[in-house]
């Protein structure tokens, strides 16, 4: 087989990569190793940004996503039983996220790409790209061997591609949190209004919204705590006193359909490009799920790549595959800032431990200075609707 541009991997950045070269005419082909059931049942993430449906919808790709999506344009915080209201819409001047599940975006996407002529290739593991750096590329995987000028490496955090950097080039930045996140799925009797943070000196609680009835939930645990030691009845136990004072208010939050630990780390390659190998999505770049950043980004990424492609081929230009790097490394450095923000203000440290009471208190004035409007509250507003600064 032979094509242009062999994408490893049928995340987002994948598909929007190969829907948007299609487009323009580029040939581009997905190798993913999963059948393609299993990628369109994953549950992921689900919050769009508005700039990252705009793009979808300039090609063509968000029919469903703006017709079954929701608009989300607040989020709460709870700390001291205090309901706290960050109207991020209203600061940021209307911008509202999509909330539209990961999974029906990537369903959304490789419909596109098999009504186009050119579907995903599941169930082929790519096992190696062999010295990408020189020469023209090739990717092998389970029984096949692909020809092709570049490839990209959109196959997430455990992928091989990344392995095929040189050692040079294969340096990243990681930090690690003090706490990791247990990821809870349950199911609810209604949906999930908005996304709520909750401050509470045990731990960190989080509720977010996914679809009619399920709802993607966050509980602080310690670092490299077991999954197997959350049985849904502990689930619920510790939700009731980390949600206290809005537990009424709220979905009833029934079956527990999925939980697992996240590891609360990041970590971010130096090193995007070598040779005519390429790393886009969380290949690239993993953040923590603070935020809702990660999908974002990897549309940002696959946006920009798509760009940089079409003047190769169409004008004969290589400058933007060049500057490639340059160009989403520092919108990924500062997304990882804004979500560090986030998470400092959700987490009590060692030491606020020492007074919680006291700790949570300069908290919520925190967090209040967020909900009242002026340049804070602005410039908050804009980092997590996705909009960049003013
Ligand atoms: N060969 C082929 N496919 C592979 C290989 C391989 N060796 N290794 C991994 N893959 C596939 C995975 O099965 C997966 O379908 O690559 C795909 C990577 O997809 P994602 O993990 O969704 O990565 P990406 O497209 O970068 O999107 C990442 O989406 O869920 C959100 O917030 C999350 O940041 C994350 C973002």
């Amino acid at each position: 087989l032979s094509t242009q541009v062999a994408i490893v991997g049928a995340g987002p950045a994948g598909l929007v990569l190969a829907c948007a070269l299609g487009r323009v005419g580029v040939d581009a082909l997905v190798l993913e190793r999963h059948p393609r059931e299993v990628v369109e049942r994953r549950p992921r993430a689900g919050l769009l940004e508005p700039r990252v449906v705009a793009y979808l919808r300039s090609l063509g790709l968000a029919d469903r996503l703006l017709v079954e999506g929701t608009r989300h344009g607040w989020c709460d915080f709870l700390c001291r039983g205090e309901r706290l209201r960050v109207d991020y819409a209203a600061h940021s001047g209307g911008l509202r996220h999509w909330v539209y599940p990961q999974q029906s975006l990537v369903r959304d996407l490789v419909a596109a790409l098999c009504g186009a002529g050119r579907p995903p290739l599941f169930g082929r593991p790519v096992t190696a790209v062999p010295a990408p750096a020189t020469g023209r590329p090739r990717v092998e995987c389970a029984g096949l061997e692909i020809d092709c000028e570049y490839v990209v490496g959109c196959d997430g955090a455990h992928g091989v591609t990344g392995d095929a950097l040189p050692r040079a080039l294969s340096g990243r930045g990681v930090r690690r949190y003090p706490y990791d996140w247990l990821t809870v799925l349950a199911e609810v009797d209604r949906p999930v209004a908005g996304v709520l943070y909750a401050l509470h000196e045990e731990g960190f609680a989080g509720l977010m919204p996914r679809s009619h009835h399920v709802a993607r939930l966050y509980l602080q645990v310690p670092a490299g705590d077991d999954p197997a030691r959350w049985p849904a009845p502990r689930i619920h136990e510790r939700l009731r006193v980390r949600l206290a004072g809005v537990v009424g208010e709220l979905p009833r939050i029934g079956r527990v359909t999925g939980t697992g630990v996240l590891r609360m780390r990041s970590s971010i390659r130096d090193h995007l490009v070598s040779g005519r190998l390429l790393l886009a999505g969380d290949a690239a770049h993993v953040l923590t799920p603070s935020g809702a950043k990660g999908m974002n980004l990897a549309i940002a990424d696959a946006a920009e790549l798509a760009h940089a492609f079409a003047r190769r081929y169409l004008d004969g230009d290589r400058q933007g595959l060049a500057a490639y790097a340059a160009r989403r490394l520092p919108h990924v450095h500062a997304t990882q800032r804004f979500s560090d923000r986030l998470l400092r203000l959700l987490h009590l440290s060692p030491r606020d431990l020492h007074d919680p009471p006291r700790a949570l208190a300069l908290r919520a004035a925190e967090i209040r200075r967020l909900t009242e409007p002026g340049r804070h509250a602005t410039a908050f507003a804009r980092q997590y609707v996705g909009a960049g600064p003013e």
